[in-house]
């Protein structure tokens, strides 16, 4: 793993409000006077944003658990070799919108018992974790219906209904503690600016 820049990604349920504080870390750390990429997953590269269409749109059913997998997996290699790694090499602080412990959660405990085929495929293809990590924790019921409202046409996740996004946050709760070191659970049932204060301080902590 490149280690000149810091590599910082956002995790939650649909609808928990990380790409807002995504935007709001990068646009602080940037008026800062440090380079920031902002990305996201699925996506962030050309052939990764292919494949994003792939995944979010259409019937929840369309793919398997294991098929999942291996697209996200696909999506991420790309974005990993054309975005990421390049710009850590960079020394640029990059901010990815959800990275490899969405697939841990969704496709590994949420969708199916498959945890250990996602972290096989992840040592062989990716191989890369972020230096920290935030996971904004909300009440699902809430975040569920402010995800649908937006009415993405990317809605094939949210579609699986309020049970599976409960089982979501159950499991990003069990993984900030499987990685205490680098995960921060936030409590997102706050105000945008309190969140994002909390962040941008535990970032400057983080980052020094
Ligand atoms: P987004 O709405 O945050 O852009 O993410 C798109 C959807 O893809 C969201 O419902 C979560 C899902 N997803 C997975 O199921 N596994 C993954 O590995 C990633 C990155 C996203």
């Amino acid at each position: 793993m490149p280690t000149a820049g810091r590599f910082i990604t956002f995790e939650g349920i649909d609808g928990s409000g990380k790409s807002t504080q995504a935007r709001a870390l990068a646009e602080s750390l940037e008026s800062e006077g440090r380079p920031v990429l902002l990305t996201r997953e699925p996506g962030g590269s050309p052939g990764a944003e292919e494949i994003r269409r792939l995944l979010v749109q259409g019937d929840g059913a369309r793919w398997s658990a294991e098929t999942e997998i291996l697209l996200f997996t696909a999506a991420r290699r790309d974005h990993l070799e054309k975005t990421v790694e390049p710009a850590l090499v960079a020394g640029t602080t990059v901010i990815s919108d959800r990275f490899a412990d969405s697939t841990r959660v969704y496709q590994g405990a949420a969708r199916g018992d498959l945890r250990g085929l996602v972290d096989r495929l992840h040592a062989d293809m990716i191989g890369t974790e972020p230096h920290l990590t935030f996971i904004i924790d909300v009440e699902p019921g809430a975040a569920l219906a402010r995800g649908l409202a937006r009415n993405s046409g990317e809605d094939r996740f949210e579609d699986l209904g309020l049970a599976f996004q409960t089982r979501l946050a159950h499991g990003f709760r069990a993984l900030a503690k499987e990685f205490p070191h680098r995960c921060h659970l936030i409590d997102g049932n706050r105000s945008v600016e309190a969140i994002r204060r909390e962040i941008a301080q535990l970032a400057r902590e983080a980052l020094g």
